[in-house]
């Protein structure tokens, strides 16, 4: 949850760590360090609050120098704070370190370093890691290799860790370890950066090694050591990030959410490009070939997965069930992982996840595989764990999604899950080849239909302020559209603390529509599909208890103009692929709404993007 970057080079460390922690901001921003080593001696700064504010704690400081780790934090243990903020240092302040993750035992190791004379001066775990590693140095007074340090503490510890560490006393050096938090090494034109994603590093460097669990680097102006936490040295590939830095920057727009929702298209061209055929109407995906036949096999399919991703699951159910006949279930990751899951060698486990290192995600494949189960990665993230500890899958290629609330991801997620379905359907013959063609015909199509709702933004903003005294709102759809109706209620509660709830339109008479009245508005996802009628009975029951509607509606629908108070029109398509269409109104009046809030929509409240713990 925590971003941590580290910089080893001929240039001036400092404003290279510092931009990329801006670039990790996104993975937590309660507070931020850095610490410097400028040749001589070490410079450190730390303060609660975001990147900005520790820029401003230092601009008056005149530091330069090689070597540099930074921070930014989002709390798990430890209330944000300047004491709680990293680097932590040993006692003697020679030792800085810079950790994402969670020292599971550090109480325990706390009090055994304080027994040893240790004083601790945060309410952090990461601080038992400088004192650990500072053990060694104090047991001899002989020199000690700064990573023989790092290694003898890492035994110590049990939990997950991104980590970077310097000394004062072994100086030229970046130390950095990972199990369980994402670590990626740059290599550059003698520079070398770690950092806990590529958005820090690209600009420099396209050129990285990704860092897996156990394995620790040495980072020094002579180049990049890799071995694992035995010491046995490891020669790892050099991969090539695919992206560039624009794809890390907001290009004009105010925030990266709604730079985001605009990439929608493009991040449906994106999954589906060379992924169709659409003579054969089926898709083609590499990345499933190596287990084509076992997936021939499978009698069920199990997704899982956590928050956007799981809702992007739950419409795949139906994909599943629908185009290739195969009984599928989605389970949130988070009770999958403790469910003891009935799952074995006959199923596959999809799991779904931007990031591919959400940790409840992560942990329901490891439960997955222990079960023998077939495991399969949707993922964006390319080179993170889940994409790598899956038996196969595919990637989104949806490129790096920075604004905390996922929008483009979802719809490469929907995107992908189809690509999945056809590819089954048409393994198992279960969809003949003229539907198989019309799918491929709609999908192919259906960027321009998203573009077509963008340009209803202002459009959708006037309807933003129209709603904006409501504090409360309830969220409605059926059948693909019901985790739509949940996705969207998602939005609007993440980015503007206003209270939504998503339901299935068929249970609002089971209790939700106690809530309504003129003070409470539920938007009705309302396309012309299958449950349309159901969906109008809905809106006539809200309207006789005088409940406000907006409504989604398709193009060309007259009736629902004269039922509901606000409509916002999408393109007609297929039925199953309008959740591909309507998410976006619903993205657009969360952003608008937040931002006519005043609020931070791209860095909400106590939210951090990547959910690296449990
Ligand atoms: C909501 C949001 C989260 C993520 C969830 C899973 O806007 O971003 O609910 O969808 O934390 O994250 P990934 O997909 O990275 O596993």
């Amino acid at each position: 949850m925590c971003g941590i970057v580290g910089y080893v080079g001929k240039r001036n460390a400092l404003p290279i760590v510092l931009e990329g922690l801006k670039r990790l901001e996104y993975r937590g921003y309660d507070s931020a360090g850095v610490v410097l080593w400028d040749g001589e001696e070490i410079k450190f700064e730390k303060t609660a609050g975001r990147v900005a504010a520790l820029e401003k704690k230092i601009s008056n400081k005149p530091w330069q120098g090689n070597l540099a780790i930074a921070h930014t934090r989002w709390a798990t243990h430890g209330k944000p704070s300047d004491r709680n903020a990293h680097p932590h240092a040993d006692c003697a302040q020679k030792i800085y370190v810079v950790h994402n993750g969670i020292v599971e035992n550090y109480l325990e190791i706390r009090e055994a370093l304080t027994r040893e004379g240790h004083v601790f001066k945060s309410d952090t775990d990461t601080e038992v890691l400088a004192h650990l590693i500072e053990r060694p140095f104090l047991a001899t007074s002989g020199p000690i290799a700064l990573e023989d340090a790092v290694l003898d503490a890492l035994r110590h510890v049990v939990g997950t860790f991104g980590l970077a560490v310097i000394s004062k006393d072994d100086p030229q050096k970046i130390v950095a370890a990972r199990r369980g938090s994402p670590l990626i090494l740059g290599l550059g034109d003698g520079e070398y950066l770690a950092a806990s994603d590529a958005a820090a590093i690209v600009e420099h460097t396209k050129n990285v090694i990704y860092l897996h669990d156990n394995e620790m680097a040495l980072l020094t102006p002579q180049g990049l050591k890799i071995f694992n936490l035995s010491k046995k040295t490891l020669e790892k590939p050099v991969d090539t990030i695919n992206w560039d830095i624009s794809a890390a920057q907001k290009g004009g727009f105010a925030h990266f959410m709604k730079k985001e929702i605009f990439e929608g298209p493009a991040a449906l061209e994106n999954v589906l490009r060379g992924r169709l055929l659409e003579k054969d109407g089926v898709s083609k995906l590499g990345g499933l070939e190596s287990v084509r036949d076992k997936l021939l096999n499978v009698k069920r399919i199990l997704i899982t997965a956590c928050g956007t991703s799981y809702y992007a699951g739950l419409i795949g159910k139906y994909y599943f069930e629908e185009i290739a006949k195969v009984p599928a279930s989605a389970e949130y990751a988070s009770e999958f992982r403790y469910s003891n899951p009935v799952v074995d060698e006959s199923a596959a486990v999809i799991l779904i996840s931007q990031s591919g290192e959400t940790a409840d995600t992560l942990e329901a494949l490891r439960e997955a595989k222990k079960h023998g189960a077939l495991t399969l990665g949707i993922v964006n993230a390319v080179g993170s764990t889940i994409a790598r500890e899956s038996d196969a899958g595919i990637y989104n290629h949806a490129g790096p999604e920075i604004g905390v609330a996922s929008t483009k991801a979802f719809i490469s997620q929907l995107g992908a899950l189809m690509l999945v379905a056809l590819f089954l359907g048409r393994q198992r013959s279960k969809i003949p080849l003229n539907l198989g063609e019309k799918f491929v015909k709609e999908l192919k199509g259906l960027p321009a239909k998203m573009e077509w709702i963008l340009k209803k933004d202002e459009e959708i903003k006037k309807l933003a302020k129209k709603y904006l005294k409501h504090k409360n709102f309830l969220y409605l759809g059926r059948k693909y559209q019901f985790p739509v109706a949940l996705e969207g209620a998602l939005k609007l509660k993440e980015i503007s603390y206003r209270h939504a709830e998503g339901y299935a339109s068929g249970e609002m008479k089971h209790g939700p529509i106690a809530l309504i009245d003129e003070n409470f508005p539920t938007i009705v996802l309302a396309t012309k599909d299958m449950v349309y009628e159901k969906i109008i009975s809905n809106i006539e029951e809200i309207k006789a208890r005088s409940g406000k509607i907006l409504a989604v509606a398709t193009e060309g629908d007259d009736r629902i103009l004269k039922l509901v108070d606000d409509v916002i029109f999408i393109p007609q398509t297929l039925e199953m692929l309008a959740p591909i269409l309507s998410i976006i109104p619903l993205q657009l009046f969360a952003y608008h709404t937040a931002n006519l809030l005043g609020l931070d929509v791209d860095k909400p409240r106590n939210l951090a993007k990547s959910v690296t713990v449990e």
